[in-house]
């Protein structure tokens, strides 16, 4: 290369070099309170790649990404058919759940006790039961075992607040990496069970915030009248959970914030970032999000369209197969007047097969809700709330830890309550199953 050719290229390449910064300031800016709209600097948020000590700082100082996190922004994990969509399962968050270790697996796998937790007098207690347990009977043995807290902290801090916590993928400190792989396994008295939870999308989930509490509890009352077991998740402080795998979150502003500081490690003023479980929490220096940030995020979350159904005649037979199979019983398919949901909202008991932790916790960034009487209203290990199918032929993976590949493998895994609709279905002929199939890719 020629002198001239070479300083050329110098140049070219810092005006390249400005046109990127020039191109991050204005993002910035917008990101700033500034100008844009709310859902323009919600979707900037939402898109937007932190760093540690990245800029905005929402107010005083902030050290931006972390010190725990599972991703550096939201659409990293949500992203599938656009911002806010489903995730792949290279992204589902690790959750770690002690026991003790003689509460084991059965020969087939699962627990061999459906088992629960509370947290009392600064001890959990662990109450085991054989698994025949309904909402309405609880007619189960028990047996109550307690462990130290502190024995438990040794391995994760954040066991002092929860039985289950999140293991965090990274740390802005390296020597972390290390760390993370003691925590799953043996620990002599109790054993750490990993288990995973998929990305869901958040396509419609701004209709899903706005149905009243008591549609679901109406449509529970309607399923005890039937013999079925969906019942309504309850928060630690009593309100009906809509969101969440396990419904364990009341509106979606809450889980947002939620996972603004527990995915990202974000300080917000409801929540603390998530804390290093190899000590105590540090503060955080100061917000990284303000409140009218939070605002925002909600509001392009909320904004995200619901899916739209593709209506065709080739679908019909797989419809009424779905009514015939009983799908509709709990993917009910309009709930208070949201068309096109296929869901209930509520929990139902799905049996060893995809039994695990209970609800969790990101350590630090609450303090822990001593859940007293309303325990029982969490969701326990084997209950999931019915995710909503509609927009499915884009969130595969599915299940809650992104088990299954495909629709077909989704449904034979549907175990208690909906065993009999999953049974039924692997009885049906190649032709039906596809005409099912193709009805759900229609939603
Ligand atoms: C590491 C991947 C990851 C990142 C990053 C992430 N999420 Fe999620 N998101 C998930 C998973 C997994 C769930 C399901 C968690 C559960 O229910 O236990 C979820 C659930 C949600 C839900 C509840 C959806 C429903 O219908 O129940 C909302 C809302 C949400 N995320 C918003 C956000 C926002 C806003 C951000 C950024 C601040 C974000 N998420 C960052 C993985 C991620
Ligand atoms: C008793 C209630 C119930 C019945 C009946 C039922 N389901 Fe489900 N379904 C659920 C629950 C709860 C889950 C979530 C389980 C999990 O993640 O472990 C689920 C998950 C799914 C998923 C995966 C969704 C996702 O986003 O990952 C599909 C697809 C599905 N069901 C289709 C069907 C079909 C088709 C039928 C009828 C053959 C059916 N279900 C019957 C409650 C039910």
């Amino acid at each position: 290369m020629t002198h001239l050719a070479a300083a050329a290229k110098r140049i070219a390449l810092m005006t390249l070099a400005t046109l990127v910064c020039g191109t991050a300031s204005a993002q910035h800016d917008r990101l700033g309170l500034e100008g844009a709209t709310a859902l323009d600097r919600g979707r900037n948020l939402f898109d937007w790649v932190w760093e540690p000590t990245t800029l905005p700082k929402a107010q005083g100082r902030a050290d931006g990404l972390g010190p725990m996190f599972n991703a550096r922004s939201c659409s990293e994990c949500h992203h599938q058919g656009g911002s806010g969509g489903a995730g792949s399962n290279a992204r589902n968050i690790d959750i770690v759940t002690a026991r003790p270790a003689d509460a084991g697996f059965t020969p087939f796998g699962g627990y061999a006790f459906s088992y629960s937790f509370r947290f009392v007098n600064g001890r959990f207690e662990y109450r085991f039961g054989n698994g025949a347990d309904d909402a309405a009977g609880r007619a189960r043995e028990e047996m109550t075992r307690r462990l130290d807290p502190a024995l438990l902290a040794q391995v994760h801090e954040g066991f002092r607040q929860s039985p289950s916590v999140v293991l965090h993928k990274f740390s802005t400190d390296e020597a972390y990496r290390d760390y993370r792989r003691t925590v799953p396994g043996s620990h002599g008295d109790f054993v750490v069970d990993l288990s995973q939870r998929n990305t869901p999308s958040l396509f419609g989930t701004g209709a899903i915030d706005r149905i009243d509490d008591k549609i679901l509890l109406n449509q529970a009352a309607r399923q005890r009248l039937l013999g079925m077991g969906g019942r309504v998740a309850r928060t630690a402080d009593g309100r009906v959970g809509k969101f969440g795998w396990k419904g364990q979150k009341a509106t979606l502003r809450e889980f947002v914030e939620e996972a603004a500081a527990g995915e990202l490690g974000l300080e917000t003023p409801n929540k603390h970032q998530g804390a290093d479980p190899r000590g105590p929490a540090a503060a955080a220096p100061g917000l990284d999000l303000g409140k009218d940030q939070i605002d925002a995020i909600t509001a392009f979350v909320a904004s995200l369209p619901r899916p739209v159904r593709v209506e065709s005649e080739s679908i019909r037979s797989g419809q009424r197969l779905f009514r015939e199979l009983e799908c509709s019983k709990c993917h009910v398919p309009n709930l208070g007047g949201v068309e096109g949901l296929y869901s209930d909202l509520l929990l139902h008991d799905m049996k060893p097969d995809v039994r695990e932790s209970g609800q969790y916790q990101v350590f630090g960034t609450s303090i822990a809700v001593d859940p007293g009487a309303d325990a029982d209203s969490a969701a326990r290990a084997d209950e999931w709330r019915t995710p909503p199918l509609w927009g499915i032929r884009e969130s595969a993976p599915y299940m809650h830890d992104g088990r299954s590949p495909g629709l077909e493998h989704a449904i034979l895994e549907h175990g208690g309550e909906a065993e009999a609709s999953a049974r039924k279905f692997s009885r049906l002929g190649e032709a039906q199953r596809d005409q099912l199939i193709r009805f759900l890719k229609s939603l």
